[in-house]
């Protein structure tokens, strides 16, 4: 997300099918449940709001019959709702004329649908450019915009082929070009991967969000498909019964389920894919901060009975670790200052995903280092820790035991009473590291 601009607003939407429409809505509104509303009368969406920033990915997710292609249709104006409004960029779908609406429907919002809906007889390059023509830009110029968003998706040099030419995932490459060309500020996709193979869909949810990177495009995502909204989404809302149940980021739908249904739901998501480093990592059971030597790093191991601690400099920034043992042996040889003899520490970003952390994790005897984009240590993802959160124990604030000290407790105190230097107190791990937020 790049901006605070709001590109599009829903306020207080309501579709209702059926005869007797704005009375159903005063029973919903007196508290009736969505059955028992008059006999022919469908309450697809009830009083939905939302805002979506520009750049942002918003995914409706929710069940089949949920209400979500309804609400999309309102959102392009295609449906006019039996209340509420839409605003795209302050003006308003609702109540305006049919010639007002066509215009903003084909300047400020394009669709990409399941089934691709391209042209049989048109070629690669005319189906891009098709919305163009409509628009009656120049064919030079809707010629050029279309190329480019066809290689853009990745299909240069299938300029000429006609549909029927190419396999499901290209299909819907040239009907993501197609509305991508259009140059709108909304880019609406209902199921857009939905028929597609798995491994296809994948790649194209990758792609989607390297082209976003790109584009910084407002995108209103529907899918019924969870670890799908929560790859993409950049926020989610989950949709039950024609109703938004809750609206936040991937992490915090996981985290804090605003009901049971919610936390049913997300029961089975691939948490490795939505949770990140950030959100399971702890402050490091030892730290110390430069200048120091290795007395002071092992008396803070003995403190934590650890084996290992971490070491910044003042301003936090990591600079290595060094073992219990290592310091030991530096300590033996006089070593006055531990600066040349830091081990490295696997680092890795607050915004990487728990999956990307699995091979680091296990190549090394450290707990992985989470710094931020300035090399400042935020705090630790023990291997533990990383197992448990997949397992959804993160909510319940895993503690990860220190990694036991290596040497014998005996050993420590000999070498440290044997040259008496000054004591040195440990850093206070929580005063140095932000600690983890958590509630509890
Ligand atoms: N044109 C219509 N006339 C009457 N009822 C409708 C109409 N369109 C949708 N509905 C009803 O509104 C409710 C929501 O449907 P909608 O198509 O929005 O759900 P959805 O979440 O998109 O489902 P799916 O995942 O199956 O596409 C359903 O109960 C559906 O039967
Ligand atoms: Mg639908």
């Amino acid at each position: 997300m790049s901006s605070n601009e709001i590109v599009l607003k829903a306020q207080g939407l309501y579709k209702v099918f059926g005869p007797k429409p704005d009375a159903a809505i005063k029973k919903i509104q007196g508290g009736a449940p969505r059955d028992k509303i008059g006999a022919n009368n469908t309450a697809a969406v009830i009083d939905a709001s939302f805002e979506v920033q520009r750049g942002e990915i918003f995914v409706v997710m929710g069940l089949s019959g949920s209400g979500k292609s309804t609400l999309i249709r309102m959102l392009n104006g295609l449906w006019e709702p039996t209340a509420g409004t839409v605003d795209i960029l302050g003006d308003t779908l609702t109540g305006v004329s049919a010639r007002k609406l066509r215009n903003i429907r084909e300047t400020r919002v394009s669709m990409v649908f399941q089934q691709f809906a391209l042209l049989p007889h048109r070629s690669v390059l005319d189906n891009v450019a098709y919305g163009l023509e409509i628009r009656k830009m120049p064919r030079a110029q809707r010629i050029e915009r279309a190329r480019k968003y066809i290689s853009m998706v990745g299909l240069d040099g299938w300029e000429d082929k006609y549909p029927k030419e190419l396999s499901g995932g290209m299909q819907q490459r040239v009907g993501l070009a197609r509305a991508l060309a259009a140059d709108t500020d909304v880019l609406l996709m209902d199921e857009a991967f939905s028929a597609l193979d798995p491994l296809i869909r994948r790649e194209m949810q990758e792609q989607l969000i390297e082209l976003q990177s790109e584009l910084d495009k407002t995108i209103i995502f529907i899918t019924h498909d969870l670890n799908e909204a929560m790859f993409i989404g950049d926020r989610i809302a989950v949709m039950r019964d024609g109703r938004i149940v809750q609206i936040g980021t991937p992490e915090e739908i996981l985290t804090d389920p605003a009901n049971e249904y919610v936390s049913q739901f997300v029961q089975d998501v691939d948490r490795a894919r939505v949770l990140t480093a950030s959100a399971v990592m702890q402050p490091p059971a030892a730290l110390m901060q430069l200048p120091g030597g290795p007395r002071k790093a092992l008396r803070i191991m003995r403190e934590q009975q650890t084996s290992a601690c971490f070491v910044v400099d003042r301003h936090r920034k990591l600079l290595g670790a060094v073992t219990d043992r290592e310091a030991l042996s530096l300590l033996r040889r006089g070593e006055e200052s531990l600066t040349d003899h830091l081990s490295e520490a696997a680092q890795t970003t607050p915004d990487t995903l728990l999956a990307e952390l699995f091979i680091p994790a296990v190549e090394s005897v450290l707990p992985l280092a989470v710094v931020d984009e300035r090399g400042r240590l935020q705090g630790v993802v023990p291997r533990v820790v990383l197992l448990a959160a997949l397992g959804g124990e993160h909510e319940a604030g895993v503690n990860a035991q220190p990694i036991p000290p290596a040497l014998a407790p005996s050993v420590v105190e000999d070498a440290l009473s044997a040259d008496s230097g000054p004591d040195v107190k440990p850093v206070s791990t929580a005063s140095t590291v932000q600690p983890q937020e958590e509630d509890n």
